[in-house]
């Protein structure tokens, strides 16, 4: 059987293995020093078809911390667009990387790339998921809660989109009570409620679709927001301003929640569309905090990829 282990999605590890990842993040904030040697002489490919600033930036941070190259990517620099097929290409970069991050339009180039199972491949944001920030997520949240993860609820309004299916899916596993609030037609897609579902029933956890949002902050300790047009939706901005305006995370919003619910937000933020600005900067907000997470979370998601066997000692 191969030993590649592939991070696309939130239920590539089990929850225990999600739970030991954020122990090892919490080392390497700790610590970094301790790591700096645990990928040397590594060369890790860092492959991007869309924006990023966050996802670039920690994980350059991340390979340089660990004593890894790492080795930018872009779209137009390679073959792919013109004909050479992802599954070679894996194979040809086999030889000089360790692991490729890959930012993506289509989940199913991620599964493309995959395929040959020669190097890890993780998922740095596709249409479907972004596993990685999620693990960001439940970092802040660990640390917004003094250790805690079980039994706290989260309220997801806005779109739902890459960042609340990993949000969701991550959040069951690790025993969040989760509730995506949305207008109707943006409601997810069934595959979507089936994965979180099959998760949700393993765990002391729960999920839930609300359309209303008062109902759905309601007694939240964690609010929730993403931009409502992700990257590759552009055409369709205009009219999901309009199917979201109620769902915009602001204080006459909050008034209906518990004066201490934490506000997050994975970024970058649009100001009097999912967020007011008041609110991304009050003493709830966690959001920067949250964005700083991204840099341990996907340390630890290459050493865990790469470094396996002595993984643990740091558990
Ligand atoms: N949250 C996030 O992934 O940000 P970037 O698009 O800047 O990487
Ligand atoms: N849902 C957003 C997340 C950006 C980090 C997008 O895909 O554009």
């Amino acid at each position: 059987m191969s030993r590649v282990r592939h991070f696309l999605k939130d239920t590539d590890v089990s929850a225990s293995e999600q739970f030991d990842i954020l122990k090892v993040a919490r080392a390497i904030k700790r610590n970094r020093g301790q790591f700096s040697e645990t990928l040397l002489g590594m060369s890790i490919g860092l492959f991007f078809e869309k924006p990023s600033l966050r996802t670039r930036v920690s994980s350059h941070t991340a390979c340089s911390s660990l004593g890894a190259t790492p080795i930018s990517l872009r779209a137009d620099e390679l073959h792919f667009h013109r004909g050479e097929t992802p599954q070679d290409g894996i194979r040809v970069l086999a030889g000089y990387l360790e692991l490729l991050l890959a930012r993506v339009y289509s989940h199913k180039l991620l599964v493309e790339l995959a395929k040959p199972s020669v190097v890890p491949i993780v998922n740095g944001l596709c249409d479907l998921y972004h596993p990685l920030q999620a693990l960001a997520d439940l970092l802040t949240i660990y640390e917004a809660f003094n250790g805690r993860l079980k039994g706290l609820r989260l309220t997801y309004l806005g779109d739902s989109n890459n960042v609340s299916n990993s949000l969701a899916l991550a959040g069951t596993m690790a025993g969040l009570q989760v509730t995506l609030c949305c207008p109707k037609e943006l409601s997810p897609e069934d595959y979507i409620l089936k994965e979180i579902a099959n998760v949700s029933l393993t765990k002391d956890s729960f999920f839930r679709v609300e359309h209303d949002p008062k109902k759905a902050v309601a007694n939240a300790d964690i609010v929730y927001t993403d931009v409502w047009t992700s990257m590759g939706e552009e055409e369709e901005e205009s009219s999901r301003k309009i199917l979201l305006k109620d769902y915009q995370v602001n204080s006459e919003l909050l008034s209906s929640a518990k004066r201490d619910t934490v506000v997050m937000h994975c970024l970058p933020a649009h100001f009097n569309e999912e967020i007011t600005r008041d609110v991304f900067d009050s003493p709830n907000s966690r959001i920067i905090e949250q964005a700083h997470n991204r840099f341990p979370t996907t340390a630890a998601i290459f050493l865990f990829s790469l470094w396996r066997e002595r993984f643990m000692e740091f558990t």
